[in-house]
């Protein structure tokens, strides 16, 4: 257990602080850190190392690689303390503007990354989420959503296969997506109701949405994608009006590195993670699930679901009644009947 005088000797120097720094904004692999610093890589490794061993930020490997982010959770009160002094005091720190510049660059790389491989998928069959596959994640998510409400906001809406169902479930649905070839499939699988779908080019880390201009958000299979996941909430939040909810069907936590090779940035989340950032993008979390892939009687032979919903707390009370929801446990397990089980987190 770290104790003050490791903390405090972690924290006595320059490289180190400006790393904390980088990391409480996003997961970095070392290659990035590298970029950002221009430092080599045995320095670095070096620095990562003691800030780990103080437990100021903590691994997380996502199959062959690494990421360090800064202790998520710190259950230590003096790690906690101390990083929230670093946060603080940050722009005292040396180099902030060149630190922030470069690390927007190599974010902005891995979402170059994400939307050049969208992009090239003129062939929507090519995609894992047009597949039999596609088909009951979007079940699942369905299952998810109210009955209806006014505007629906669908995050990644690739091409465009949910669509149908939620302009059934709304009076308006705004799709957003990185992909403009994406979105020009979604203009064609919203079908018959496409005037009462609002297509914006944009990233869901920078949502291109009013605040509180949606009473439903749906992030079907996307956040795998996204660069920071915690900042996609937190556009999410600000996107959602009181009372709304936000509804995330994506992968468990896995293994698969092939899945690299269709843009996935993160191998799947922990139930954990997700939890803490809807609670620190301001959600109520209302509901969690791991949800068995479809037929599998075997819950480590495929990757598994996750859903969660998070709703967005009124300001005053009392909800009013229009918000009233269809969804129950039962609807739930129907829409989502295939799975050999699920367990709540
Ligand atoms: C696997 S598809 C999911 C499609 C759809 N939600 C579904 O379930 O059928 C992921 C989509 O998210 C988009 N995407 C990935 N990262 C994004 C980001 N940071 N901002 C906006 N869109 C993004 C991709 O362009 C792609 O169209």
């Amino acid at each position: 257990m770290p104790d003050l005088l490791q903390i405090h000797k972690a924290l006595a120097d320059e490289t180190r602080l400006r790393l904390l720094r980088l990391l409480s904004r996003s997961p970095l692999n070392v290659n990035e850190v590298i970029d950002i610093l221009r430092m080599g890589q045995s320095r670095i490794s070096r620095h990562l190392r003691i800030l780990a061993e103080a437990g100021l930020v903590t691994r997380r490997r996502e199959g062959t690689w690494i990421y360090y982010e800064r202790s998520p959770d710190p259950e230590e009160k003096l790690v906690a303390d101390m990083l929230l002094l670093v946060g603080e005091h940050e722009r005292a720190l040396p180099y902030f503007e060149a630190d922030m510049q470069r690390m927007e660059a190599a974010i902005e790389r891995r979402r170059q990354q994400t939307r050049s491989f969208f992009d090239s998928r003129r062939d929507g069959d090519e995609l894992r989420h047009q597949s039999l596959e596609g088909a009951y994640y979007r079940q699942v998510a369905l299952s998810l959503l109210p009955d209806h409400c006014d505007t629906i906001l669908d995050l990644g809406t690739g091409s465009g296969l949910l669509l149908p169902a939620l302009l059934e479930r709304a009076n308006k649905v705004i799709a957003v997506d990185a992909s403009s070839t994406m979105l020009d499939l979604a203009r064609v699988s919203a079908g018959a109701d496409v005037d009462r779908c609002d297509f914006r080019l944009g990233d869901l880390e920078h949502l291109p949405v009013r605040d509180g201009e949606a009473n439903a958000v749906m992030a079907c299979m996307v956040l795998h994608h996204v660069s920071t996941p915690a900042v996609a909430m937190e556009e999410a939040h600000r996107a959602l009006g009181e009372g709304g909810e936000l509804d995330i069907v994506d992968l468990a936590r896995h293994e698969d590195e092939s899945l690299r090779e269709l843009a996935d940035l993160w191998l799947g989340f922990q139930p954990a993670e997700m939890r803490r950032w809807l609670k620190a993008s301001g959600f109520d979390v209302e509901h969690a699930n791991a949800v068995a892939p479809e037929g599998t009687a075997n819950d480590t032979a495929e990757i598994r679901l996750i859903t969660f919903t998070g709703r967005k707390p009124w300001q005053q009370q009392q909800p009013p009644n229009q918000h009233a929801r269809r969804r129950k446990t039962a609807t739930r397990a129907t829409a989502a009947a295939k799975p050999a089980r699920t367990t709540t987190k």
